[in-house]
């Protein structure tokens, strides 16, 4: 038996964990670890923790990735799709959600394996993941606008006339410098973990298996979340030094994610394949960082409107204080009007919320030296018109805070529900 006939004759990959795969040369040895591992894996209900770390369910009501307690690290692409096929695209989506369904658990993308298929193949997992647990990995996925109708305003796939009016590509604010490689999107991929390689891993493996129906349009890697989504975490911190996650829509708020995240079953009729799902904003906001380290700590905090130790706002208390924004200050009220607080404060906006779900990211120095860093701001809401449009005009007008910052990408996805048992990555817009 040659050493390739030897590895095809191994080709019993399916439902073997990463970490079954360790050491991978000697397959018997492989397979006996990898049952045991994948068992620890597989069998774990969603968001449990377990040996091989936290692992979350890909298949469920919503989408993972939403409300799942922020990981540290993330990856996001955005697809443009190069197949004119519907069944293509179709045939894409059933894929993806194979290879997303089974890389949340901890196993490779394909049910071969990195290393057991045919020697004069190219494997069906890339194997950077080898030996790595699930990592609470969750794969979310999105449809931009351009899924919908080219540029031209042409149908594309037939699915013109079930794009949701809220679906449209944002408008140009005031400090947006947007580059278009940078932006927009057809699809999107986003991947968080608890560990960068399991996150990158991920979104190439979805890259691969897409080969020939999307490419990838432009991705961002990000580190550190900059938000909680349950009440469960303990608030980060930005760029900036300051805490950020605060005031967010978290987990346990299911009220305020009916109002304000999830789209209603009333919301859009011609959209009903969206009811349970979200819609996703993603900007990425470079932060002048070098200008903000010159500030004093008083200026810092008057841009914000919440003390950079605690994170409560200026008016005083703790860090989850209800702000007062009409105590007197020594120079008009102690939270400034235009700081970020108040600007963007539910109470100034009719009542909007929304649930933040960003990253930082240093992505090298720039050309001026300085570090080509900010915040990728990913925030989900239930309709970009009322909860995020209205806020961020509000923002880029009046708020201290732009004086630092500069947008270089932004984009909009509809996010649809989570997939059921059998199903595919949505598979109500095709029926
Ligand atoms: C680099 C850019 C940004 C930085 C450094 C930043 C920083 C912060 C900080 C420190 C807080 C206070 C803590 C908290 O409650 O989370 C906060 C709150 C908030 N930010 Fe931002 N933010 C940025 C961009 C944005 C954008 C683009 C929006 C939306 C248009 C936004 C919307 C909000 C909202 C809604 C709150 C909660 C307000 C409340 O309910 O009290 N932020 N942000």
């Amino acid at each position: 038996m040659t050493s390739a006939e030897s590895r095809q004759g191994s080709r019993s990959g399916h439902g073997v964990s990463r970490r079954g795969l360790i050491g991978g040369g000697a397959a018997a040895a492989g397979l006996a670890g990898a049952f045991a591992a994948g068992r620890a894996t597989a069998a774990e209900p969603a968001g449990t923790s377990g040996a091989a770390g936290p692992s979350y369910a890909f298949r469920g009501e919503h989408q993972a990735g939403i409300t799942t307690p922020a990981q540290d690290r993330l990856h996001f692409a955005a697809f443009d799709v190069t197949t004119r096929s519907r069944a293509q695209l179709v045939a894409l989506l059933k894929a993806w959600t194979e290879a997303a369904d089974r890389m949340t658990r901890g196993l490779p993308a394909g049910e071969v394996g990195p290393v057991e298929g045919a020697v004069d193949m190219p494997p069906d997992d890339t194997g950077e993941a080898i030996g790595l647990p699930a990592s609470g990995l969750t794969i979310t996925f999105g449809f931009g606008p351009t899924l919908f109708h080219d540029a031209a305003g042409r149908d594309r796939f037939g699915l013109a006339d079930r794009r949701p009016a809220a679906l449209e590509e944002l408008p140009h604010f005031p400090g947006d410098v947007l580059d278009p490689a940078r932006s927009y999107g057809d699809l999107c991929v986003q991947a968080c973990a608890q560990d960068p390689q399991v996150a990158v891993h991920a979104i190439r493996n979805l890259a691969r298996v897409g080969f020939g129906a999307v490419s990838v349009r432009w991705s961002q890697l990000g580190f550190g979340r900059t938000s909680t989504t349950s009440t469960s975490q303990s608030t980060p911190r930005n760029l900036f030094g300051f805490k950020d996650g605060t005031a967010n829509v978290k987990a346990e708020e299911t009220a305020a994610l009916a109002e304000h995240v999830c789209v209603g079953s009333r919301d859009d009729e011609r959209a009903d394949w969206l009811v349970g799902g979200s819609y996703l904003v993603a900007r990425r906001i470079g932060m002048g960082i070098e200008t903000w380290d010159r500030q004093g700590l008083g200026d810092q905090e008057a841009s914000i409107g919440r003390t950079k130790s605690t994170g409560a706002p200026l008016s005083g208390g703790g860090e989850h204080a209800t702000p007062d924004f009409s105590m007197p200050g020594s120079d008009g009220p102690v939270i400034p009007r235009g700081c970020h607080l108040s600007v963007v404060h539910p109470d100034h906006n009719g009542g909007a919320r929304m649930l933040r779900r960003g990253y930082n990211f240093v992505d090298g120095t720039n050309a001026l030296g300085g570090l080509d860093a900010g915040l990728f701001f990913l925030a989900y809401v239930r309709d970009p018109r009322t909860h995020f449009i209205p806020v961020q005009m509000r923002m880029a007008k009046v708020d201290a805070l732009m004086e630092y910052l500069r947008v270089t990408g932004s984009a909009l996805f509809a996010v649809p529900p989570g997939v059921g048992p059998g199903e595919h990555v949505g598979q109500a817009l095709f029926a």
